[in-house]
C-alpha cells in the first residue's frame, strides 16, 4: 500500500506480517477511530462503484444497510466472490494474492454497518483461493483484528447464478442458487416477516478497495480513474489475443489499450468483443471507448465486471452467440417460465443456424423471443440473453445469411468463454473444456456420452 496504489500485488502476500509491513491494518484502525458516519462519508466521497457488474455506488449501499440495520436491529455482510461471469478472472487472483486486503475490507464493513456476521461466498472449486481465505481469516482472528472471527468462508456450486446476489444469499443459507424475489438490502440472510435482516452484498474487488480508501483518503483514491468512475479496475482479456490475462488499469483506459496494446491483436483483425454475457456486442469501431461505467453506458453498452472476450475475423458470430446463449439457457434456474423456455428456444434456434439447418423465418422468431424472454424476470440473466442475441442479429446480419447457406466450418468454432485458469507467464487463458457436458437441468452428461469439444486453439 505504498504511493503507487494497486490492488494486485506483484507477488502473493505471504502472511499477515507481510501484509502489515506493507501498510495493512491502517484502514481498519481508522474506521474504528472515526465511526460509521465518517467511514460512509469517506467511501461516498471516494466515488467507489461496485465491481461486480452494475457499478452501484458502494457508499450509498452501505448507508442504506446501516440505516436499515439500526431500525431493525440486525444486519449481515456478504462478499460476492463467486466469480461466474464468462470472460472474467479477477476475484480469484485477488483472493489468491492478497486475501488479507479483502478480509480487512470485510472487517471495515462489519464494524461500519454494525452487522452481526460476515460471509465470503466463493466456489468450492476454487480450492487454492478458498484455502488462502481460510488461512488469512484464521491469522487475522488469532491476531485480534476486529470482527475477523465473525467472518465465515462459504463454499458454493459451480453455477452462474451463485454470483447473482439474491441467489448468493440462498447458497449462504445452504440452499440451491435460486434467486429470491426481493433484493438483499430489503430481505437479507435468515429473514422472516418480523426480521428482514438487511444484508450488504459487495463484490470481492469492491471490498478489496476499501482498506486503502480508509487508510489514504478519498482524494488519494480519486487520483486514478475518471470523475464518475474513480480508481483502478482489474480487467480481463481473452479469446483471439496473443497475450491474455488479467490487468489492473485505471478506469477510463481505452478498450484499445487492453485489447490491442496489451492483448496484442491488430485492430483490423478484431471482429467483435463481448464484455461477458450480460451486454450487447462491441464492434471494433468502438476500440477508443474508455472503459468506465459512464462511457460504456452512453454507448449503449455495459462495462460489466471488466472481462472482455475478443473474436477475430475468422470466427462465425452466429456460433459465438450460440455458445453464449447456450450458457445462459443452461444456467437459467427455471423459476420464471419466459426465461428458461425463451433462452432454451433461442439456444436451439442458434444451434440450428450453426448446423446450417435453419430457415429464414427463424430470424424473425429469434428477434421476437428477445422481446419476451425477460417477462416477469426475478433476476437479470434473461436481460443478458436478450441483449446478446438482439445485438448480434442487428450487427452481423451477413453472418446469419451465411449460416442459411451452410454450417459453421469446424475450424472456426469456439468454446464458451467460461474461464477456469490463467497462466500469467504464458499469457494464456483457459476456457472450460468440459462445459459442453452441462445440461439445462444442471446435471452433466457423462464424458463418454458426448463428443469431446475441441479445445480453444493455442496461440
Ligand atoms: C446472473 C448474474 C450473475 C452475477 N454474477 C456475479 C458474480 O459472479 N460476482 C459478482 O460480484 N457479482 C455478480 N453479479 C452481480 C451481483 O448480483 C451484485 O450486483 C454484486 O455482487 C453487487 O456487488 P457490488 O455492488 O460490489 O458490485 C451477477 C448478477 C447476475 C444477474
Ligand atoms: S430470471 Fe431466469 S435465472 Fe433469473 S430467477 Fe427467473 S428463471 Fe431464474
Amino acid at each position: 500500500m505504498d504511493d503507487g496504489y494497486q490492488l494486485l500485488p506483484d507477488e502473493p502476500v505471504a502472511d499477515l506480517d507481510a501484509y502489515v509491513a506493507m501498510g495493512g491494518g491502517a484502514g481498519l484502525a481508522r474506521a474504528q477511530e472515526i465511526g460509521t458516519d465518517a467511514v460512509i462519508a469517506e467511501v461516498r466521497a471516494s466515488g467507489l462503484r461496485g465491481r461486480g457488474g452494475a457499478g452501484f455506488p458502494t457508499g450509498i449501499k452501505w448507508r442504506g444497510v446501516a440505516d436499515a440495520a439500526t431500525a431493525d436491529g440486525r444486519a449481515y455482510v456478504a462478499c460476492n466472490a463467486a466469480e461466474g461471469e464468462p470472460g472474467t478472472y479477477k476475484d480469484r487472483p485477488l483472493m489468491a494474492k492478497n486475501p488479507f486486503q479483502l478480509l480487512e475490507g470485510m472487517c471495515i464493513a462489519l464494524v461500519t454497518i454494525g452487522a452481526e456476521r460476515g460471509y465470503v461466498a466463493t466456489k468450492e472449486r476454487f480450492t487454492h483461493e478458498f484455502g488462502r481465505l481460510v488461512g488469512a481469516r484464521d491469522a487475522m482472528a488469532d491476531a485480534g483484528w476486529a470482527r475477523a472471527a465473525d467472518i465465515e468462508i462459504v463454499p458454493g456450486p459451480d453455477s452462474y447464478l451463485f454470483g447473482e446476489e439474491k441467489a448468493l444469499l440462498e447458497v449462504v443459507e445452504g440452499k440451491l442458487p435460486m434467486p429470491r424475489l426481493v433484493p438483499p438490502f430489503q430481505v437479507g440472510l435468515w429473514a422472516d416477516t418480523a426480521n428482514p435482516n438487511p444484508t450488504c452484498v459487495n463484490n470481492a474487488e469492491t471490498l478489496s478497495h476499501i482498506p486503502w480508501i480508509l487508510a489514504r483518503g478519498a482524494e488519494a483514491f480519486r487520483q486514478q480513474g475518471t470523475e464518475e468512475s474513480p480508481g483502478t479496475m482489474i480487467f480481463t482479456v481473452s479469446g483471439d489475443v496473443a497475450n491474455g490475462g488479467f490487468f489492473e488499469l485505471p478506469l477510463g483506459t481505452s478498450l484499445r489499450t487492453l485489447v490491442c496494446d496489451i492483448g496484442g491483436i491488430d485492430a483490423e483483425d478484431v471482429q467483435a468483443i463481448w464484455s461477458g454475457v450480460s451486454n450487447s456486442v462491441i464492434t471494433p469501431d468502438l476500440l477508443d471507448l474508455p472503459m468506465d461505467f459512464e462511457s460504456m453506458k452512453e454507448a449503449g453498452l455495459g462495462l460489466g465486471s471488466g472481462g472482455f472476450v475478443v473474436y477475430d475475423r475468422s470466427r462465425c458470430m452466429v456460433q459465438v452467440t450460440a455458445q453464449l446463449e447456450r450458457f445462459l439457457a443452461n444456467e437459467s434456474c427455471g423459476q420464471c417460465n419466459a426465461c428458461k423456455l425463451g433462452n432454451l428456444f433461442m439456444a436451439e434456434v442458434l444451434d440450428r443456424f450453426v448446423r446450417g439447418e435453419a430457415e429464414r423465418s427463424d430470424l424473425e422468431d429469434l428477434r421476437k423471443r428477445t422481446e419476451i424472454v425477460t417477462d416477469q424476470n426475478r433476476c437479470y440473466l434473461p436481460v443478458g440473453g436478450a441483449l446478446v442475441v438482439r445485438s448480434t442479429l442487428d450487427t452481423f446480419p451477413e453472418a446469419f445469411e451465411a449460416r442459411l447457406a451452410s454450417p459453421t466450418p469446424e475450424d472456426v468454432k469456439v468454446l464458451c468463454p467460461k474461464i477456469i485458469d490463467v497462466d500469467e507467464d504464458a499469457g494464456e487463458v483457459v476456457f472450460d473444456p468440459e462445459y459442453h457436458r452441462k445440461r439445462p437441468d444442471w446435471s452433466y452428461v457423462a464424458p463418454e456420452d458426448v463428443a469431446v469439444a475441441e479445445p480453444w486453439p493455442a496461440y
